[in-house]
């Protein structure tokens, strides 16, 4: 099985990134991490970064024809985008949210997620680690499915 593993705007920029929230770990370490773990339950990892709304949406919307699951972490997107949402909605593949940061103990325009209306949980507040624990749900999850 193939997850497809989505990273929104200024993703790219972690490791420097106010390290203090998001700690100093790279966007490229991550994907090592989710790539290891997911290698441990056989699933294979496509794993993208986008500054762009339209780009993310597109990827969702291909990911009908070629994936099982999305872990998504919309970035800012997750506070604004109805189209991230539509999209997930369209493709209808089991979706995890993930976020570094524990998005509810931050500023009030952060509580709030769009994603997570098509999502079947969310993670967030571990750093890379809510990565992981993303991909191992996913892994349960599509084994469940498979029964
Ligand atoms: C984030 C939280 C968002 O509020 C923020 O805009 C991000 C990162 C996180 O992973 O903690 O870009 O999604």
């Amino acid at each position: 099985p193939l997850v497809l593993v989505l990273n929104g705007p200024n993703l790219n920029l972690l490791g420097t990134r106010e390290p203090e929230i998001y700690g100093r770990t790279t966007l490229a370490d991550i994907e090592a991490q989710v790539r290891s773990v997911a290698h441990g339950h056989g699933l294979a990892i496509d794993f993208r970064q986008s500054n762009m709304e339209g780009e993310l949406v597109g990827w969702i919307q291909e990911a009908r024809n070629s994936a099982q699951g999305i872990i998504i972490n919309a970035g800012a997107y997750t506070h604004t985008s109805i189209a991230l949402l539509d999209a997930l909605k369209a493709v209808g593949l089991p979706a995890i949210e993930v976020h570094l940061s524990n998005i509810f103990h931050r500023e009030p325009f952060r509580h709030t997620s769009y994603p997570a209306q098509a999502a079947v949980g969310i993670i967030a507040g571990f750093g890379a680690l809510s990565y992981e624990l993303a991909v191992a749900a996913m892994a349960k999850l599509l084994k469940q499915r498979e029964a």
